[in-house]
Formats: structure tokens, sequence, C-alpha cells
């Protein structure tokens, strides 16, 4: 689970240590799902795309905009690694707090932001009749499947669809 920091047309923005093993799992397969759930709601999004690097100018715009204890925390963290107990933590984090006291934070190097480009959207909406409803956008690309006789157009490059649920 990672907070949602943006999203416009260009994708869905998100930040976290590029070396924890999300991070690293991004370096090599640059493709990820989003999954939002209401319960309240019966309601669910999903969205699948392709993922990058956000500039470092984002990144370290986002990171000074956090709470201090958040910045600190982020550098005392090497997010993933296999740490002795929960005392190293906390020492680690006043020792930071120490030595940042009077001066900014710097944004550790492996911390940054990542952007999901959609292919794919999917909005479910449960029915009390268990006939849910499936409705999938898909961004049409060069070589994509033309869209048959049930798929409706969108806006842009994207065609929509019905899905049995
Ligand atoms: C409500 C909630 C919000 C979270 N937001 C973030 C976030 O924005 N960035 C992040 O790196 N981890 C966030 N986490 C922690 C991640 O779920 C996860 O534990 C962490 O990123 C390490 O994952 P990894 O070892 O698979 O890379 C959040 C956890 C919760 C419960």
């Amino acid at each position: 689970m990672v907070l949602l920091k943006g999203f416009g047309p260009d994708g869905f923005r998100f930040f976290t240590n590029r070396q924890s093993r999300k991070g690293r799992e991004l370096d090599s397969n640059p493709f990820a799902s989003l999954v939002f759930y209401w319960e309240p709601l019966n309601r669910q999004v999903r969205i699948e795309g392709s993922v990058r690097r956000l500039s470092e100018e984002e990144s370290e715009q986002y990171f000074h905009s956090r709470p201090r204890s958040s910045q600190i925390g982020a550098v005392a963290s090497r997010q993933s690694s296999v740490i002795p107990n929960r005392e190293y933590l906390m020492q680690r984090n006043a020792e930071l707090e120490q030595k940042y006291r009077d001066v900014p934070v710097p944004k550790p190097e492996d911390w940054g932001g990542y952007i999901l480009q959609p292919d794919v959207v999917e909005f479910w909406q449960g029915q009390t009749s268990r006939l849910h409803d499936r409705i999938v956008f898909r961004r049409l690309r060069d070589g994509a499947e033309p869209p048959g006789p049930m798929t409706r157009r969108g806006e842009g490059e994207w065609v929509f669809e019905r899905l049995a649920p």
C-alpha cells in the first residue's frame, strides 16, 4: 500500500524508496497495477500501466513538503533491508534528529517518485443482485486489437467494453 500523491492525464503519482523491494522490482519490470477499494460503496477501480521515475526536482519538492519527522524517518530507514531490532531504528532516528536539528533534511538519493501511466482502467460496481457492473477502458496503441462490435469509443485513444462479472 502506498499513498496516491497525485493524478492527472499523465498518470498516477506515488513516492517510495527506490532501493526497496518494490523499487528494485520496478527497475527490472516497469509495469504495475493499482487497486482502489471502497467497501461502503461496493466499488473497486483497477488500473494497469507502465511506470517511470519522476524527476529529481519533483521528488525533492515533495520530500521537503512532508513533515520533518517523515523526512528524518525516510533517511533513517533503508526500506526493505533487514535490521537487528527496533532500538537500532530508534537510535538511528535520534542521531539524525540531532544531526539535522538546525538544517534542512537532505532527501536520500534513493528516495523518489514514480508515475504510473494507465493502459487499462476497470471500474467495478457491486450490485446486490450479484450481477455486478464491470466497465473496462483500455488505451488503443499501435498494433492493438481493433475495436469489436461491442467495443465503444471513449475520449482520445481510449475504448471501453463491458465485461461479465
Ligand atoms: C496507509 C499506508 C500508506 C503507506 N504509504 C506508503 C508510501 O506512500 N510510500 C511507501 O514507500 N510506503 C508506504 N507504506 C508502506 C508500504 O505499504 C510498504 O510497507 C513499504 O513501502 C515497503 O514495501 P516493499 O518492501 O515491498 O518495497 C504505506 C503503508 C500504509 C499502511
